[in-house]
Formats: C-alpha cells, sequence, structure tokens
C-alpha cells in the first residue's frame, strides 16, 4: 500500500526536480516546481505517518548515538530548513552516552519535531528573518534513576496557545488547514519516547517560541552502535 503511492510520489518529485534544474534561471516556474516538490514531499510525509501509526513497533532496541541520529536528520532536512531562511543552531554536548533505542524510531521523532518548528516558523516569518531561527541542543543529565540525554527542539515560530496545549500530543489533533496535517506527529513521538521509557514535554509562549525537550535513558557506554540512515555511506 505504501509503495503504491510513495513510488508514483517519487516519480513526480524526481521529475519536477528535473524541471527545477531547466528552469534554473528562471524564477517564476522554479518557484511553481518547488511547490510541485514541497507538496509531494508532504504526501510523502503524510502516507508514512499513517503507515507508522498503523504498525506495530519492534520490540528491538540497540545502544545508538544521539549525535549520529541527529546528523542524519539534519543531513536530511538542512537543505530545506535553509531554503526556508531559518537561521539552525545545533548545540551538542560532546562524548554524550549512547542511548538504547530502535534508531529509526528516535530519528523519526527527530523529524517530526523538525518538521513542526519549521512550518511554525514558516507561518511566524513568511519569508527570512533575523529571528527566524531554530536551535537544537543536547546535554547530558543525571538522575536518581541513572543519566539520560536531554534534546531541546527551541523555535521562536507562532508558539502554542495555552488553551490547546494539552491536546497537541492527541492523535489527529491539528491545527494545520484541513488536508495539510495528519496530526498524528506529535501523539506517534510521545508513543515512541514513552516506549523508551523516556518523556517529551513541551513548552510554549503563543507568538513567541515553543521548546520540545526529549529525555531518553543513556545506555551503557562500551556496546556496539548502530549507525542511522541519512549521512550516505553505510547503507
Ligand atoms: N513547534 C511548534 N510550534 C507551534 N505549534 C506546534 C509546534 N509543534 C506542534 N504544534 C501544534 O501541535 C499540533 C499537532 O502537531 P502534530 O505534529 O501532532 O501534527 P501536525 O504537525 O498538525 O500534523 P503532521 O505532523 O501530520 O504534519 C500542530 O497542528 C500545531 O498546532
Ligand atoms: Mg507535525
Amino acid at each position: 500500500m505504501a509503495h503504491e503511492i510513495n513510488n508514483p510520489i517519487n516519480g513526480i518529485i524526481n521529475y519536477a526536480q528535473i524541471l527545477a534544474d531547466q528552469f534554473a534561471d528562471d524564477t517564476v516556474n522554479q518557484e511553481i516546481v518547488r511547490e510541485i516538490i514541497d507538496e509531494g514531499e508532504r504526501v510523502a510525509n503524510i502516507v508514512k505517518n499513517l503507515l507508522d501509526f498503523a504498525k506495530a513497533r519492534p520490540e528491538f532496541k540497540n545502544p545508538v548515538s544521539i549525535e549520529d541520529i541527529l546528523a542524519a536528520s539534519l543531513a536530511l532536512t538542512k537543505s530545506q530548513l535553509s531554503r526556508d531562511g531559518i537561521k539552525l543552531l545545533v548545540d551538542m554536548t560532546p562524548d554524550l552516552p549512547p542511548v538504547l533505542a530502535h534508531l529509526q524510531q528516535i530519528q523519526q521523532v527527530v523529524l517530526n519535531l523538525i518538521s513542526n518548528a519549521r512550518y511554525a516558523l514558516n507561518q511566524k516569518y513568511p519569508a527570512a528573518d533575523q529571528e527566524k531561527t531554530f536551535h537544537i541542543e543536547s546535554e547530558v543529565c543525571s538522575s536518581p534513576e541513572g543519566q539520560f540525554v536531554r534534546l531541546s527542539f527551541f523555535d521562536r515560530g507562532v508558539g502554542i496557545a495555552p488553551e490547546i496545549l494539552s491536546k497537541v500530543m492527541d492523535p489527529f489533533y491539528s491545527t494545520k488547514p484541513s488536508g495539510a496535517g495528519t496530526g498524528l506527529g506529535l501523539s506517534i513521538s510521545h508513543g515512541i519516547i514513552k516506549d523508551h521509557g523516556g518523556e517529551i514535554r513541551i513548552l510554549s509562549e503563543q507568538g513567541k517560541y515553543t521548546r520540545v525537550v526529549v529525555d531518553l535513558p543513556a545506555a551503557a557506554h562500551d556496546q556496539q552502535l548502530d549507525q542511522p540512515e541519512g549521512r550516505g555511506g553505510s547503507r
């Protein structure tokens, strides 16, 4: 079912990319073709979210590097962010302990959070702006239960109204125009993080900022690391 939708969508995106290359000197047509690519990517993303939601989650978890997952996720999204004029700041604590995790699922959480931040920033600032910033940070924290890795995603986008803050993680809750989002991004992310023994929290001030904090328990340091997708090479 996924392939039946995604193969033709990828075809559309690839053909549009060929046109985009040909329209290098024609900004009006460039823009139209870019829209085709963006909308196509959105359809592909919605299909993926629906499938992930329906799919049972596998049990296997391995020690993975959060740094690698972030780098891979950014490799996939960096050009999109810079095309939107979003200033990305990444502040990683060196030598983070690995996390016992299902790599693709954590990557999916990161991609969902990046996508939400991007959307909120584009809503607030349709064009580039000094304040159009997205800050990703990581740090190691300690609690009586042991060490955990904290990731923080901070955007200065539209923010979330206080009366809906408690609903945004509900399945199918979305403030996007109808057809634009499934409203599953955060609920899937919440499910995944809980399944990893972690926590996901959202702090926000409407019109000002949104900060999503993800805590994941650290694994023992000496185990073999799994490698993420998106950096090329290893697959
Ligand atoms: N960074 C953010 N800034 C402002 N609002 C946000 C942010 N992240 C999430 N939200 C709010 O939470 C709602 C639910 O988010 P969620 O990711 O679950 O679904 P969605 O983004 O609407 O749809 P989809 O993820 O399928 O594209 C959003 O519609 C938006 O109102
Ligand atoms: Mg989303």
